[in-house]
């Protein structure tokens, strides 16, 4: 059983201070977990606790420690740890605030993870394992959303568009994955190079958008693609995250980059001429996340030919997976643990996905640390893609490393690519 439950403050990737949480056992053993942070965040998503004011940039979370040293460290103390859904359930007791602003989104999904976690060495599982075997699921190493250009709230809005990514679906292991990933982002790099165009990275890791339009980092990302030996649409294919919430003004979408308003017809539009003329596989978020009508016309018109993933627009919530899906909004759901709030509702909402046939994504945030849980939670889910940001920097790879050694697991299942695309690929 639960002993201890203890917060401190470490620092995200941006330098920000954040909530990790210990779980120590009764037996001695520690679950730990850390609390990522977003920076295109939806507004039904579960609130960080910060303590505002001017030091840390108001981002300090001394508020947020008070909650896990003081309500939820007396609240699970001494509660089973291998329950899940109990120890989640003393932490809704606790805020039953829809966004948990109470207790903040950041105490209780380092606290929700840390007794996973804990909860995996009790049973001297690796953590993968010990989620296919709590929640009935087959391991699977997922297949990589990995982002080439970073854009939007992750770079100043250089560009309007956020994430340029691509998936190696037809890399037959993950570590061929990585291989590819490592050409096409070093080709993309030499291009930027050479058009002068190199100024770094942006907040995930992809390279610096110095483009002149949305549709160049479009351009460019295939010409990287066929630099790095392959065929476009081929084994390597295109991801976008548009986050159209973060350009939305006034009811509708304004292009920054290209000084152009649009309504959502055409942002459509827009975006059916890029599925049309570029090998897109997945585009996220394509309206914003109040644009119910808009994501109903979008997965009308496209549905059957691209995975459309909700992720401000579904906020990790499994009731509103099950309206969307009713609704004919979007064929797949982004899931952030943090978003959610508890690994609980984290879990029920990627059930719900996948039980309408939906693709599943479990996600970083674009505030990340060394916690390498959702290589684990995309793994044991089995749910076959994970999205984790760019190439570069350790707060990304030691995710997708971290899927490396989990395949050299027994048991971790088999690599979810290995085939071309086709039809609802996704579900
Ligand atoms: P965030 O965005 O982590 O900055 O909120 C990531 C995403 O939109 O997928
Ligand atoms: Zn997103």
């Amino acid at each position: 059983s639960i002993e201890t439950v203890r917060g401190r403050r470490v620092w995200d990737s941006r330098g920000h201070p954040t909530v990790e949480v210990d779980v120590v056992l009764d037996n001695g053993l520690l679950g730990r977990a850390i609390a990522p942070a977003g920076a295109s965040r939806g507004t039904r998503e579960a609130i960080d606790l910060r303590d505002g004011g001017d030091r840390l940039g108001g981002k300090n979370v001394s508020r947020a420690l008070a909650s896990v040293n003081g309500p939820i460290a007396a609240a699970l103390r001494g509660c089973d740890v291998t329950d899940q859904a109990a120890a989640d359930q003393a932490l809704l007791a606790l805020d039953p605030s829809p966004l948990k602003e109470t207790l903040g989104g950041n105490a209780t999904v380092a606290t929700s993870l840390a007794v996973l976690h804990a909860a995996a060495a009790a049973a001297a599982k690796p953590l993968w394992r010990h989620v296919a075997d709590h929640y009935g699921t087959t391991p699977r190493i997922p297949l990589p959303e990995i982002q080439i250009f970073g854009g939007g709230a992750h770079a100043g809005r250089r560009v309007d568009i956020q994430d340029f990514m691509i998936m190696v679906p037809g890399a037959t292991s993950f570590d061929e994955v990585m291989e590819i990933t490592n050409e096409v982002y070093f080709a993309a790099g030499d291009i930027m190079a050479q058009k002068g165009k190199l100024a770094g990275v942006a907040d995930e890791g992809g390279w610096w958008p110095m483009f002149d339009s949305n549709e160049e980092a479009l351009e460019t990302l295939v010409a990287a693609i066929e630099k790095a030996g392959e065929t476009p649409g081929d084994r390597v294919v295109i991801s976008l995250d548009i986050a159209a919430s973060e350009f939305r003004k006034d009811g509708s979408y304004r292009l920054a980059l290209e000084d152009r308003d649009m309504d959502s017809g055409a942002l459509i539009d827009m975006l059916g001429g890029w599925l049309d003329a570029y090998p897109i596989a997945s585009i996220e978020d394509p309206v914003g996340e109040d644009d119910v009508n808009g994501m109903v016309e979008f997965t009308r018109r496209f549905g059957d030919r691209v995975q459309i993933i909700g992720d401000d627009y579904l906020v990790t919530n499994a009731k509103l997976v099950e309206e969307a899906a009713k609704a004919g909004a979007c064929n797949a759901v982004l899931v952030k643990v943090n978003q959610a709030g508890t690994v609980s509702e984290s879990v029920e909402t990627f059930k719900a996905a996948r039980a309408h046939g939906w693709g599943a994504i479990v996600s970083a945030r674009s505030g990340e640390t060394e916690d390498t849980s959702i290589s684990h939670l995309s793994t044991g889910l089995g749910g076959g893609q994970l999205k984790v940001g760019s190439f570069t920097r350790s707060e990304r790879m030691v995710k997708w490393n971290e899927c490396l050694r989990i395949q050299d697991e027994p048991g971790s299942g088999s690599f979810v690519g290995g085939a071309p695309l086709a039809g609802t690929w996704w579900g």
